[in-house]
């Protein structure tokens, strides 16, 4: 019969083997590097984000993944306790991690710990000192240039530059008329002429289909909760089209548009698309920058070699994709999701498919991306991706496309797809070099589509604009006033102060 162990021994024996342990485990703990806004209890983001790269003994960065799972991050308040938030690390399979969270309150003295197999790496705990607010607190840091720096927001877009170099100054009272006498035409045109006053929002509607207000007023509600903005007017076109064709210099007008095109002059700002996704991003959507990075199944090797699309027939070009998929079927897997815009022919087209999950898109290593009524906004997801993406030749751009270079980021082919076959076969014979175009395409997204780099260009646009403008914006009738939102949280007592020059980042 075997003795038993005392009850206090068993605990000596388990508490040096815990030790020992700890003591094999730290030699075999990864070194990390670890960035991002996240970790800055000053910067506030509707999710919080920061980033976790590998590295090995000599501080090179390891590009293999240590596994989905190798990294928990909990958070804790100063009294010990959890804090409750909806987290995820996503794996970007190459050695690299996103860390994110969206928070349910504002905390003080948040820490975040950063644990490998239960013990802290890097320098965890990071503590995030004073107050970090949660995202629908009304706390505006008073100056928009302190706001830009402590986000390390780009100095300048060349977008936006050149969208804004094409006027000296703006009267807003001539803008105004002007636009209004020529894009108000109720049905065809959607405006939104917006005043920020005091960092309060107003606006007054020109069309009948102006829902997609709603987007704008969401990111600009957003954005003057976290920065007091300088006072600002300007036009919002919220349809599709850009409005301010090229021409005469005298119908030149100031007009913020989504999407921009060669033949016009409008102001650029990011799309509703992407905006939203990063407001509601670990919300009502799941396809966002983050998600779409974490996603790299199946391995490049075991992608199939075809040319994918989905969508719905708002282009001609779009149906030509469909007939050229169905005569080369071993090139090119194109369907339509649906059909408003064109009479319906299934001898043509084939049969309308059931929209497939966006993640599953990434089974094909060729990513065809086509314009639909205007630049199609999936692009910068499907650059997120492990794919690479075709590209069709197109005098439509979102704020971002100008920074991208065909056959550096995307492949590129003609307008009419007369050469997409030939740049698929291409592709196929081509692999070293096609996927060396996917990974440009992901390190472009990494480095300018961040949650963080939506919130700087409006800002910036904002800042850049206002300084334009002739008259200061004054409140006129018919304008409303856009509410914030209230009661979400009982904890934003926005005891902050601006930081003063000297602790200036
Ligand atoms: C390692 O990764 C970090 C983060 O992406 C990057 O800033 C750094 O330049 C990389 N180092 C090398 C040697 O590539
Ligand atoms: C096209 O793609 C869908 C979704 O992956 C797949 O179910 C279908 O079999 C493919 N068609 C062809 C002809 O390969």
């Amino acid at each position: 019969m075997q003795v038993p162990i005392p009850y206090r021994d068993v605990n000596l024996i388990s508490l040096v083997m815990l030790v020992i342990l700890k003591v094999v485990l730290a030699k075999d703990m990864p070194k990390v590097l670890v960035w991002g806004p996240g970790l800055h209890s000053r910067i506030v983001l509707p999710v919080r984000y920061f980033f976790i790269q590998v590295q090995n003994e000599n501080g090179e960065n390891v590009t293999q993944s240590l596994g989905e799972k190798a990294f928990e991050v909990t958070l804790d308040q100063p009294n010990g306790n959890r804090v409750r938030a909806w987290r995820q690390v996503l794996d970007r399979n190459d050695g690299s991690y996103i860390v994110r969270f969206r928070m349910y309150e504002s905390h003080s003295d948040l820490s975040i710990n950063i644990l490998y197999n239960g013990n802290h790496i890097g320098d965890s705990p990071y503590k995030l000192k004073g107050m970090t607010y949660h995202e629908k607190c009304y706390c505006p840091i008073k100056s928009t240039k302190n706001w830009l720096k402590e986000l390390k927001c780009e100095e300048n877009y060349h977008q936006m530059d050149e969208d804004l170099s094409q006027f000296n100054h703006i009267d807003m009272s001539q803008v105004s008329k002007a636009a209004v006498s020529r894009f108000s035409n109720a049905g065809q045109h959607s405006l939104c002429h917006y005043k920020i006053i005091n960092n309060q929002i107003y606006r007054k509607t020109y069309g009948e289909h102006v829902g997609f207000k709603m987007f704008t007023d969401a990111i600009f509600l957003s954005i003057t909760r976290k920065v007091k903005l300088p006072d600002v007017e300007f036009f919002v076109n919220l349809g599709d089209w850009p409005l301010v064709k090229k021409g005469k210099k005298a119908d030149l007008l100031p007009i913020f548009s989504w999407c921009g095109s060669d033949d016009s002059h409008d102001i650029v700002m990011p799309t509703y698309d992407i905006t939203e996704a990063t407001l509601e991003m670990m919300g009502r959507i799941s396809l966002d920058i983050f998600s779409t990075q974490a996603n790299s199944d199946p391995k490049w090797e075991d992608k199939i070699e075809r040319g994918f699309w989905r969508g719905r027939d708002s282009r001609q070009e779009r149906l030509d994709l469909v007939m050229m998929s169905r005569k080369n079927p071993d090139l090119i897997n194109a369907s339509l999701t649906n059909m408003f815009f064109f009479p319906k022919d299934e001898e043509k087209y084939g049969k309308i498919v059931k929209a497939i999950s966006f993640f599953d898109f990434f089974k094909y290593k060729y990513q065809i991306n086509i314009d639909g009524t205007v630049a199609a906004y999936r692009l910068p997801y499907l650059l997120a991706g492990s794919s690479v993406v075709f590209k069709q030749d197109s005098p439509y751009y979102e704020h971002f496309y100008h920074q991208l270079k065909p056959d550096v980021h995307y492949v590129s082919f003609k307008r009419d797809l007369s050469n997409l076959l030939e740049k698929i076969r291409w592709a196929k014979e081509n692999d070293e070099e096609v996927k060396n175009i996917a990974k440009n395409a992901n390190n472009f997204v990494r480095e300018n589509l961040n949650p963080k780099d939506i919130y700087c260009y409006h800002v910036k646009l904002f800042d850049k604009y206002s300084k334009l403008l002739k008259f200061k914006p004054k409140l006129e009738d018919g304008f409303e006033l856009v509410q914030q939102p209230t009661g979400i949280d009982s904890n934003c007592d926005c005891k902050r102060k601006d930081k003063k020059k000297k602790d200036e980042l």
